[in-house]
């Protein structure tokens, strides 16, 4: 696992995006997985501004997206969908077709790992961290081989993102890639950004191992790099060292 540490959530979305952007450079049908959250709006925003430089960028790139929450339309404000939209898909030139997007009222979590599969799996996956250490919307306790599938969302992981439902109906349900499935990426970003990230940063690189915090099982994994605001200090741990 590599560490990357920076001063600023510029500084990290502005890395970031060039992770992403030279992972299409070299392989223009690259196959992305894709986070949301505060965490990466950063990094979409300077994506955007690069791609309008940029003819074609994004025409042959597919995506998937990590989660979204059940009991939700894709049309309805607080979904992933329209984040997605929001933030990258209505700026840049990718093909709606290959926006792949879990859906919230007819989830079918056998349907999307098919399509992935399909796509030839994902080459380059960023992530963001939840407060308990939540990974997609993998809540502790997640067993490290798990798939696709429908979740219940903790207390606190509704509670964190409450503020996205001004209505209160906070969604208790949502449907995420699985862990399994998140590891099969052949890299990985994390991106650590935001309040209330401190602890779950510390546990993450003290690099032991536990379901109970479910991004400690990227620890197992070749090649993840943890770009994050808060460690003064960068040092690599993990089994990739
Ligand atoms: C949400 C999302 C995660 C996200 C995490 C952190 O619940 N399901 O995919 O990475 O929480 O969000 P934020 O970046 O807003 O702190």
């Amino acid at each position: 696992m590599q560490w990357e540490s920076f001063d600023s959530q510029e500084a990290l979305s502005a890395r970031a995006a060039e992770l992403l952007l030279s992972a299409i450079r070299e392989n223009p049908r690259s196959v992305l997985g894709l986070p949301t959250g505060r965490s990466p709006i950063g990094m979409y925003a300077r994506v955007v501004q690069e791609c309008s430089r940029e003819y074609h960028c994004f025409r042959d790139v597919v995506t998937f997206n990590l989660d979204e929450y059940c009991g939700i339309a894709p049309e309805h404000p607080a979904s992933y969908a329209t984040y997605m939209r929001q933030h990258l898909f209505d700026h840049v030139d990718i093909d709606p077709a290959n926006t792949h997007i879990p859906h919230g009222i007819d989830p079918d979590p056998a349907g999307y790992e098919e399509e992935l599969r399909r796509a030839g799996g994902l080459e380059l996956t960023f992530l963001g961290l939840g407060r308990n250490g939540h990974i997609g919307f993998n809540e502790p306790g997640t067993p490290f081989d798990s798939r696709t599938r429908i979740v219940e969302l903790t207390a606190s992981t509704r509670h964190a993102n409450a503020d996205l439902f001004p209505d209160g109906h906070v969604p208790t349900h949502a449907i995420t890639m699985g862990i399994g499935t998140i590891l099969e990426s052949r890299r990985i970003v994390l991106l650590v950004s935001g309040k209330g990230k401190e602890e779950a940063l510390e546990r993450l690189h003290s690099g032991a191992v536990s379901e109970d915090f479910p991004a400690s099982a990227l620890h197992v994994h070749r090649d993840v790099t943890v770009l994050n605001v808060g460690r003064a200090s960068a040092r690599p741990t993990g089994a990739a060292g």
